[in-house]
């Protein structure tokens, strides 16, 4: 069987990886001989995640971190030698309209989605650069362009990771480093399930998509996985958006009458 992708043998570093999208990235890559270095903070989900890896034979090796916590990024840094790839998938959402959001509500969602992503990227630039093919994937959200509301600071940070992942390619380019972006629509995940439980919200969040159903986490790791392999060697400094055409939904939104239904 041809290996398309070329991945065997790289070490990649995933954050979030206990969650939906950051485990099945693991999980994918695992899958396609990439040794994964298995990165949260809540150590329970590291350790399933890589026990998981493990199960199917793949190779993997958990570290409990806090992206937020400078210290313990560049410790993590420091012990993961030789890594080619970084995915940063470690986020969360919190309610909230901003008029009414408090200062230190604003700063720790920042703190986790946007200066957690900038502290692995830069740690990890090293490593990634003595490789001599390094690629670093940002989850990014389609939030970054179209404002989500009641979620705070939730759309700000995301257009904050798409542009330091766009100045990253720009700035690492030379060195043999490529960033991207990945823009989900909406995905079923843990961070996510509980909306889903509520009502007949899962059938109206699957016909609001053209492609017919929300995302699975898997959807979301096979394009990370592509972009992290040199099949995507020509591509840095991209925004690949994932979300089945959700983002395209806007004209059809409101009635024309004459044109059809
Ligand atoms: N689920 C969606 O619909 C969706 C859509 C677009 C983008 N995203 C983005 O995708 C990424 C992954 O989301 P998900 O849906 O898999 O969420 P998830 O909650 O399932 O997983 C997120 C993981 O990040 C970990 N984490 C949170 N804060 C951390 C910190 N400070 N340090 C280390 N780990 C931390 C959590 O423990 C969790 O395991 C996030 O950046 C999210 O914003 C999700």
């Amino acid at each position: 069987m041809s290996d398309w992708l070329g991945l065997t043998g790289r070490n990649a570093v995933i954050t979030g990886a206990g969650g939906g999208i950051g485990k099945a990235v693991a999980l994918e890559l695992a899958a396609n001989g990439v040794h994964c270095n298995v990165l949260d903070r809540a150590s329970e989900l590291v350790e399933k995640t890589v026990a998981e890896i493990t199960s199917k034979g793949g190779q993997a090796t958990g570290f409990v971190c806090d992206v937020t916590n400078e210290a313990e990024v560049t410790s993590v840094a420091s012990e993961i030698k030789n890594c080619n790839i970084l995915v940063n998938a470690a986020g969360l959402v919190r309610p909230g309209a901003l008029a009414d959001l408090k200062t230190s509500e604003w700063e720790d969602l920042l703190k986790v989605n946007l200066t957690g992503y900038f502290l692995m990227a830069r740690s990890f630039t090293p490593n990634l650069v003595s490789s001599g093919n390094g690629a670093m994937v940002h989850i990014a959200s389609i939030s970054s362009t179209n404002p989500q509301g009641s979620s705070g600071a939730y759309s700000v940070s995301k257009a904050g990771v798409v542009i330091m992942s766009k100045q990253l390619a720009f700035e690492l380019g030379s060195q043999g480093v490529r960033s991207n972006t990945v823009s989900p629509g909406l995905v079923r995940t843990p961070m996510t399930e509980a909306y889903y439980q509520v009502g007949d919200v899962a059938q109206r969040r699957d016909a609001a998509v053209p492609i017919g159903r929300v995302a699975k986490p898997d959807d979301i790791a096979d394009v990370v996985t592509f972009l992290v392999s040199d099949r995507a060697r020509y591509i840095t400094g991209a925004d690949l958006i994932a979300d089945g055409g959700f983002s395209q939904t806007l004209m059809s939104s409101v009635p024309r009458p004459g044109f059809g239904d």
